[in-house]
This record gives structure tokens, sequence and C-alpha cells, in this order.
């Protein structure tokens, strides 16, 4: 039986061990020297060369490589001159960066907006029978709403003459949302009045000439400072016969659950004119439970033989997010993640697992069935890890108190990712995950309420340089962290207060780079 000790020292126990891997993972040496560029820069987690990057933007499908736009001050890695920076991928694994596409210009912005593939050239940008692809975007000044187009695959971005296309003489009205509305066949915009806590749902023919059609909010999550950064798509509820929901997402910029900015979502219906909540009010659910995760978007234009929505976060916070201790670059994305909605004893809850893009990342594998704890500390410890690394497991409770893994873990440092059975949640403590000092909030304890079913819990954990990701109850909870550890600290454990829960699949893969990283 283990038997806790101190908080990041594991009892080691004897015990039998079932390995499918053969070959153990090399560790580098000790890089404590080396540059900040390689000891935090995310392996399979999308970060820019260089500068700083916020908010994901233009998320598009063009029907060949999924489009990634971002929040991006080309001239430092602090927050400015921003514009839209621009990369592409085949497999939402492997980004290349292009030029920027959207600059700041005549002390005009470019804020955080959406594109959409004009399949049906309603707006005539198209050109000799191409489609083409149209930036919805914020320009800071006044905020107003402007289009870009491009019909050479986003290579190249012109702006609509005819720009603002939407203009409320306001100071706080950003973030357009934009997609095709097949029942009225025309373009809904979706787009915050930030400081109101609202959003405005506008319509148009031609993605140039917007007509207001109604408002949403205030609502849901208290002392929200603003509300930014609207998403709003239609899931089928899986566990239904077919019924279909409307999800919308909004950022609030401080005040989350993990302090600081956080997603909170809305279920309900949209009948192509006005959004209605199904739940009062006051009712506020998180998107994810962590401290980085923040202005979600989804890739529009996914084809309905693919059905999927696909969702990616800054994994960042605007407590921190200038000081986070990384060069040339600030600032990454979570890892794509596909969205579900699935009816609950407490109402119909929106469900994140890792985009199945992500498996190709899996290398070595080890797997373990119907484990006691022992087992796995004992497998655990026997091996060196590198530092990326993916764990799933289904835990069967046995009178548990608090017990779980140990990423990133040394002598004295490591971040834990458990549960705990008196609060009956899931949680990914931080407070000793390295002794880089990001701000006085960073050190923290980030939980989430899970329903125990069966009296089994599944952690699914993906582990980047800097960032732990946790998918938690098939995907009903995920708490999404940035790590800063001491880069000779790999190790792997397991702990439990009270009685071992009984394992009854784990799987540990160590992940490949991304191919292009830099
Ligand atoms: C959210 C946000 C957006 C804005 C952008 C500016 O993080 O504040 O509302 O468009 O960042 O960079």
């Amino acid at each position: 039986m283990c038997r806790l000790r101190a908080w990041f020292q594991i009892t080691a126990c004897a015990c039998a061990v079932s390995f499918c891997s053969s070959s153990s993972v090399s560790v580098a040496a000790n890089a404590q020297e080396q540059p900040n560029a390689t000891i935090y820069r995310p392996t399979f987690h999308f970060s820019p060369e260089k500068n700083w990057i916020n908010d994901p933007a233009g998320l598009v499908f063009d029907g060949s490589e999924y489009h990634l736009f971002n929040q991006y001050n080309p001239f430092s890695d602090q927050w400015g001159h921003m514009s839209w920076s621009h990369s592409v991928s085949k497999d939402l694994v492997s980004w290349q960066e292009l030029p920027v596409a959207l600059k700041d210009e005549n002390g005009i912005a470019i804020f955080t907006g959406s594109a959409v593939l004009d399949a049906g050239n309603t707006s005539g940008f198209g050109k000799n029978g191409i489609s083409p692809l149209i930036a919805i975007y914020t320009g800071n000044g006044l905020q107003t709403q402007n289009a870009a187009y491009s019909i050479d695959h986003g290579r190249t971005w012109s702006r609509y003459e005819g720009n603002p296309v939407l203009d409320l003489h306001e100071s706080d009205f950003r973030d357009p949302m934009v997609f095709w509305h097949e029942p009225t066949k025309r373009w809904v915009m979706v787009a915050s009045l930030a400081l109101k806590h609202k959003v405005l749902f506008f319509s148009s023919p031609d993605l140039k000439i917007w007509t207001k059609l109604s408002e949403f909010g205030p609502a849901g999550a208290n002392g929200a400072p603003n509300w930014e950064c609207p998403n709003l798509f239609q899931l089928p509820v899986a566990n239904t016969a077919g019924q279909k929901k409307w999800v919308l997402e909004l950022g609030i910029g401080d005040n989350g659950p993990a302090g600081g900015s956080a997603t909170q979502y809305f279920v309900g219906e949209f009948d192509g004119t006005k959004f209605i909540d199904d739940n009062p009010p006051n009712q506020t659910l998180w998107v994810d439970y962590g401290s980085d995760f923040y202005a979600a978007q989804t890739w529009s234009n996914i084809p309905a033989s693919d059905g999927r929505r696909i969702a990616i976060a800054w994994m960042d916070n605007w407590k921190y997010a200038d000081k986070l201790p990384t060069s040339p670059w600030r600032g990454q994305t979570t890892s794509p993640r596909t969205l579900g909605l699935l009816q609950t004893r407490d109402g119909i809850r929106l469900t994140q697992v890792p985009a199945k893009e992500m498996e190709a990342l899996r290398d070595e594998h080890v797997q373990m069935r119907m484990a006691t704890w022992a087992d796995v500390e004992s497998m655990l410890s026997r091996r060196d890890w590198p530092e990326t690394i993916e764990i799933d497991a289904e835990l069967q409770l046995e009178d548990s108190q608090d017990f779980g893994f140990v990423v990133r873990k040394g002598s004295s440092y490591g971040t834990r990712v458990g549960y705990d059975a008196t609060w009956r949640d899931v949680y990914v403590d931080r407070t000793h995950s390295g002794d880089v000092i990001v701000g006085p909030t960073f050190a923290a304890k980030h939980e989430a309420p899970i329903a125990v079913q069966n009296g089994r819990i599944r952690l699914h954990i993906l582990l980047d340089r800097s960032s732990v990701e946790l998918f938690a109850d098939n995907g009903l909870v995920t708490i999404t962290d940035l790590i800063y550890p001491r880069t000779v600290d790999r190790e792997l454990g397991v702990y439990a207060a009270g009685k071992s829960p009984l394992v009854i699949a784990l799987d540990v893969w160590t992940l490949k780079r991304r191919a292009g990283q830099y």
C-alpha cells in the first residue's frame, strides 16, 4: 500500500509491473542553463517563433488547410500593434507560420474576429470562380467591425474599401464571430458590447450590410468586468434521440473560477434571430476551470462529413500574460479540442476531448489493466520520462481521500493532477510546479467539481513542456494550466491519502514533437 509522506514525496512500493513498451526514453542533461526559448517552448502546442500572441482568431478550414490567426505584435513580446499572425496546418497539430496577414495601420489595430469561406460568393469578393476567404475583425480606435478578403488561400489579404461594415460609435464593441445560418440563408454575426455584458446579433446577405437582430445578456458569471470573444454554434446532444442545442461561449476578462480571465458558456436555442438561454440567468457554466484558457474559438467550414466542432483557446491569463518567462516568444494556444454536448442529471453540459489528430503524437506506450496503485508507482519510477506525456487513467475509488499523478516531479517540485473525495473535485495543483515567479497568484491549486459515476473517475492528461491539460469525467470538466518546471524535474509519480484507487485501465504515452516546431 502506498502512503503519502510529503506532498511531493511518494513512498516506494514493491509490486509486480506489466510493461507493454520496451525501450526507455532518454532524458537530456540538466538544461537549466539553456535559454528559455528551449526550456519552455511547447513541443506540440502552437507558439509563434517570436513575439507576442494572444487570442486565436479567424479559424477557418478552407477545404484543404486549417487556418489559425492570432492576435500578434510583429515588433515585440509585449501586447501592442495588434495584427493577425497567420499559420496553416493540414492536421491541426503541425503548424506552418506564414507572413502576418493583417497589420495594424494608421493607428487602427486589428483586434479579434472570425473568418468564413464565402462559398456562394455572396460578398462578390470572389474572382474567376474562386470562393473568397473573408475575415471579419474589429478595428480598434472606436471599435468597429471590418472585412478583409483573400482569393489565394489566405496568402494575401485585401481590406474592403467600404470598411467599416458595422459602426455603432462604441468604444467597446468587439470580437465579431460570423457564420452562415442555413435555415434563414443569411450570415449571422455575434459581437460583444463588452462593458455592458451583452452580445448583439446581426444578419447580412453579403457580409457587408448588417442589420441588428437582437441582444443577449447580462447573464451568468457575476463580477465579470467585460464580455469578450463570443462564439456561437450548434451541437448534437450525444445521449438523446437527435436533440440539438446551441452553445454560446464568452470570455470574461477577470474573476473566473481560477482567478483572472476565463470562459463561460450558455446552452439554449437560436432561431437565426435570437438566443434563448435554457437556464436561469444567474447560472454560470465554465468551459474550463484552469487559469489558462481564454478567448476560445472554433473552426468554421469543417465539412458535414466530418461534423466536428473543434476549438482552440489562448493558453494564458490576462493576470500575468505579460510576465511569462519565455523568450523570444510569449503566448501559446491550447491543444485542439473536439466539443460535444451531453445530457447530465444537472442539465445539458459541454464536453471537450483532445481532437483525434493529437493521437498521431503518441510514441512509446505503457498500458496497465486491473492494477494496483503500487503497480503504477513502480512502473512510473522504473524509467526516465521525456517532458511530453499523455496519461489516460480510469480509476475505481476505494474509500480514497485524495490521490492522483505527479508530473514534472523532482526532489522538491512537482505538479499534482488528482481527485479529492472530500470536495468531490478534480484539480491541478501548481503550487510547487517550479521555482519561476510569474506573479503573485500563479502558484495555486485549481479545482473543478465532478460527478463520480459507478465509483469511477477518468483522468486524461496532456503534458507539454510548459502546460498541463486535464480532461476529466469524459470531458465534462477540463482544467488547463501553464507550468514552468525545472528541466531536471521529469519524473512521474502517484500519491494517495486514504486508500489507493484501483486502476481499471491506465495508458501512458510519450509524445513526439510536432513537425516544424522551433
Ligand atoms: C481578448 C481581447 C479581445 C480583443 C483582443 C485584443 O483577449 O481583449 O476582446 O479583441 O483581446 O488583443
